[in-house]
């Protein structure tokens, strides 16, 4: 599923699991967009509700969008850890029951692309490992007009999900929809029709609600003080990443933690994936007691009746356009995930070992209203208050 935790793959060969889900609405005042010419029209921000999946803990946040003409409404993870547009349709049998499903053959604009594969997640639902292939989607391409929060994007590129393995089956949505930090697919669809390159997340915890997404702007509304900008790296391409040049535990740092390493954002992902060596020394500050469970590989857990007291306060340190330092703080309260299933006396932590990939998701987006502004190439965090 592609339903918590990681990213997917985002491009070749990487194997992140990605996922997401948002939604809510909302608008009121958002920048204005910055205007140089009139020439071209522009297209208001839009904003749409998202919904949190919840299991225990946050999962993903989801909403509408509407695809095909007549629209079908088509509930999506908004991904920022990838950049494609799937989801389940009537071609994917009982597999796909729990799922609302798109039917191409009611649509007079969809066009069959003909193309088969599969993509295999790295990813979990809650409490799981965040490796094995049961995660495996099989798609068919095609074309289609997607309009989102009432703005139409043209026709895009998407794929049918024309079966699933049953992991899928919890999922309250039906797809993923690619954000990345170039706009293609469907957001560069609206951009082309005149939207301002940025969107922006706020994404809360269950109990708050009221999520949203906006496409085109910013929500004032929903935090307070001012926006701190940090350039993306020339080189980031399509992943949403910020170099981060040390991470605090506590108040406290380390070697290990005070090594540079580049920090990928994906809404997709609900808990954090870290090098095994940044995990662990994460991880030694908070309670030597916090052990990897072998039973699921790269997960980390300590006695649940341990957990709740731990002081866990986690500072991602970054840098802002203005030259100065800032954190991204993931409070205490993030560090219980929930009872692994083979053994609900032990909680499962925050941060799962995956070498080769640094990732944040949700557990840090929940605190700060995020911007992600493709068009400047830099993302803006306020904290959101909650
Ligand atoms: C999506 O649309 C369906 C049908 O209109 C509605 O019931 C549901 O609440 C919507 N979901 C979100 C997340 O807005
Ligand atoms: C970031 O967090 C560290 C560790 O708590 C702290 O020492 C530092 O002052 C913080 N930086 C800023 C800019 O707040």
């Amino acid at each position: 599923m592609w339903s918590k935790a990681l990213l997917f793959l985002t491009l070749a060969t990487a194997v992140l699991g990605e996922e997401i889900a948002p939604q809510t609405i909302q608008l009121t005042s958002r920048m204005a967009p910055k205007r140089r010419s009139l020439k071209s029209r522009q297209l208001a921000p839009t904003t749409i509700p998202l919904a949190d999946f919840f299991l225990g803990t946050d999962l993903q946040w989801f909403g509408n969008i509407s695809v095909g003409t007549p629209p079908q409404p088509v509930s999506v993870v908004f991904d920022t850890g990838s950049v494609t547009l799937e989801f389940a349709s009537t071609l994917c049998g009982a597999a796909c029951n729990n799922q609302i499903k798109f039917d191409p053959t009611k649509s007079r604009t969809f066009v069959d692309g003909g193309r088969t594969s599969s993509i295999t997640f790295s990813t979990g639902v809650g409490v799981d490992p965040v490796v094995g292939a049961n995660y495996r989607l099989t798609l068919r391409t095609g074309r289609d007009v997607v309009s989102v929060g009432g703005l139409s994007a043209g026709t895009v590129d998407l794929s049918l999900v024309t079966d699933q393995t049953p992991k899928f089956a919890i999922d309250p949505f039906s797809g993923i929809l690619g954000m990345g930090a170039t706009a293609v697919n469907v957001f560069g669809g609206l951009v082309n029709q005149g939207l301002p390159s940025l969107f922006s997340m706020f994404l809360t915890p269950n109990a708050v609600g009221e999520a949203e997404l906006t496409f085109g702007g910013i929500d004032s509304t929903k935090f307070q003080g001012p926006l701190t900008f940090a350039s993306l790296p020339t080189t980031s391409g399509r992943t949403w990443e910020l170099p981060s040049p040390q991470i605090s535990v506590n108040g406290r740092t380390t070697t290990t933690l005070r090594q540079r390493r580049t920090v990928i954002f994906d809404s997709g992902t609900s808990n954090i994936l870290f090098s095994t060596a940044t995990t662990e020394a994460i991880y030694t500050l908070i309670s030597p007691d916090i052990k990897p469970n072998p039973a699921e590989p790269g997960a980390y857990g300590i006695a649940c009746n341990r957990i709740n007291t731990l002081p866990a306060v986690i500072d991602i340190g970054f840098t802002a356009q203005n030259g100065q330092p800032f954190n991204l703080t993931i409070p205490s309260t993030e560090l219980n995930v929930g009872p692994f299933a083979n053994d609900p006396t032990l909680c499962q932590t925050l941060i799962n070992a995956f070498d080769g990939l640094d990732l944040v998701g949700g557990s840090v987006l929940k605190h700060y209203y995020s911007v992600w502004d493709i068009g400047n190439r830099r993302m803006g965090f306020a904290p959101n208050g909650l």
